[in-house]
C-alpha cells in the first residue's frame, strides 16, 4: 500500500502550509498523491466541519462532537482514502486520529480509551505511516491568526489550547518512530527540508529491508 502521511498541530502551527507544500512536492516527483483534511474532504465531512468551527452556533456537547467528527472521519476513511491507498496513490491528511485524541480527549477530557475506541471503529484500524507534528507555543500559534474572528476551537481558553499542546507532544514522545516532531516556529522552508527527508527515508527499503 502507499504512504499515509498525516499532519497534526494546534492552531496557526503552519501543518496545513507544510501538507500543501508536500502534496506539491510528490506530484512533482512524479508519484500519484492526494492532499485531505479533516473534518472535511466529503460532502458530508465538509458540512461536519461548518457546524463545528461556526461559532456562536447551535449548542455541541463535547461528546457530540466526537461522534460527529467520528461520523466524518468514518466517511472520509471509505470514500476517500482507503480506495486511495488501495490504488497506489499516497495521501497526505490535514488531521486524522490524534487530532480526536488532543482536543476532545486532552483540551474537553474524554476519556482517551473511549476515543481510541471511536477512532479505531471510525477508520476500521487504519493508522497513518507518518504523523508531523508541528509545534509551536500556543501564543504564538493564536498569534498568526490575529485581525480575524476566531472560531469555535480557536476561541478557545488558553489553558485549552495548552492541554491540546501538552497532549500532542505526550503523544509523539511515547512514539517516535511514527511521529515526527517539527519545531513550528523555524523557517518555512527549513521545515519543509526536515519533512521531505524523513518522507524520502520512509520511501526508501531500509537496511535488511
Ligand atoms: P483546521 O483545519 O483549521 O485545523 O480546523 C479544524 C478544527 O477542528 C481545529 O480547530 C481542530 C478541530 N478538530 C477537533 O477538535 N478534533 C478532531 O478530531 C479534528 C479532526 C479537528
Amino acid at each position: 500500500m502507499a504512504l499515509f502521511i498525516v499532519f497534526e498541530g494546534g492552531e496557526g502551527c503552519g501543518k496545513s502550509t507544510q501538507a500543501r507544500a508536500l502534496h506539491r512536492h510528490l506530484l512533482q516527483e512524479g508519484q500519484q498523491a492526494i492532499l485531505t483534511r479533516e473534518p472535511g474532504g466529503t460532502g458530508l465531512g465538509e458540512r461536519v466541519r461548518r457546524h463545528l468551527k461556526r461559532p456562536g452556533g447551535m449548542p455541541i456537547s463535547p461528546l457530540a462532537e466526537l461522534f460527529l467528527i467520528e461520523a466524518a472521519r468514518a466517511q472520509l476513511v471509505n470514500e476517500v482514502i482507503s480506495p486511495a491507498l488501495q490504488a497506489g496513490q499516497a495521501v497526505i491528511c490535514d488531521r486524522y486520529t490524534p487530532s480526536t485524541l488532543a482536543y476532545q480527549g486532552y483540551g474537553r477530557g474524554l476519556d482517551l480509551e473511549t476515543i481510541r475506541g471511536a477512532n479505531g471503529t471510525a477508520t476500521g484500524g487504519l493508522s497513518p505511516d507518518l504523523i508531523v507534528l508541528l509545534d509551536i507555543p500556543v501564543e504564538a500559534g493564536l498569534g498568526r491568526k490575529k485581525g480575524r474572528a476566531g472560531d469555535r476551537f480557536e476561541s478557545e481558553s488558553l489553558a485549552f489550547h495548552r492541554r491540546v499542546r501538552r497532549g500532542y507532544l505526550e503523544m509523539a514522545r511515547a512514539d517516535p518512530e511514527r511521529w515526527l516532531i517539527v519545531d513550528g516556529r523555524r523557517p518555512r522552508q527549513a521545515i519543509r527540508g526536515t519533512i521531505r527527508e524523513r518522507v524520502s527515508a520512509l520511501r526508501a527499503p531500509g537496511p535488511g529491508a
